[in-house]
């Protein structure tokens, strides 16, 4: 009684449309993690932060080939790539800029990692070779952004 038809074991291991769907969530914080490194790279004033600032110019780059491939992937997937960027945390202050950027890094973290097993599930392992690869870069920005805030990269693995 309990064996799983087809159609529910293919609901655990995830859809090709709900890897479109989650692609398109990544798409949208690749967006928000542009707008947020284009403005705070050019609003982060002060000394101690112009390493940092230099730096977020460089994730500014990063970010940009990361939504390209993203939206590649979704276009070869069949889906239409997204069009709107998740909400940038707008502030004066340093601190309140540098945490908003390494939490929205952690999430994107949480999530690539994410993908990366939905992306080998449905035997997509050259999109999951991509993102694996992103995932590396995203990492680094977390570990510049925590270094930045003077703090351990956080644990996101639970
Ligand atoms: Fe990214
Ligand atoms: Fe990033």
């Amino acid at each position: 009684m309990s064996k799983s038809t087809p159609a529910q074991e293919s609901k655990t291991a995830g859809t090709r449309e709900q890897l479109i769907e989650h692609l398109n969530q990544d798409l949208s914080r690749e967006y928000q993690a542009i707008i947020a490194y284009v403005v705070y790279s050019k609003v982060l004033k002060g000394a101690q932060y112009m390493t940092i600032a230099k730096e977020l110019e460089k994730h500014a780059a990063q970010e940009l080939q990361h939504a390209l491939k993203i939206s590649k992937h979704i276009d070869y997937l069949g889906g239409m790539p997204n069009a709107t960027p998740k909400p940038v945390v707008l502030s004066e202050k340093a601190e309140k800029m540098l945490r908003a950027d390494l939490d929205n890094e952690n999430e994107t973290v949480r999530e690539y990692r994410k993908r990366v097993r939905e992306c080998e599930a449905l035997g997509e392992y050259g999109i999951a070779e991509d993102i694996r690869e992103i995932l590396r870069q995203e990492q680094e920005h977390q570990t510049d952004l925590a270094t930045a805030l003077g703090e351990d990269v956080p644990d996101v693995s639970r």
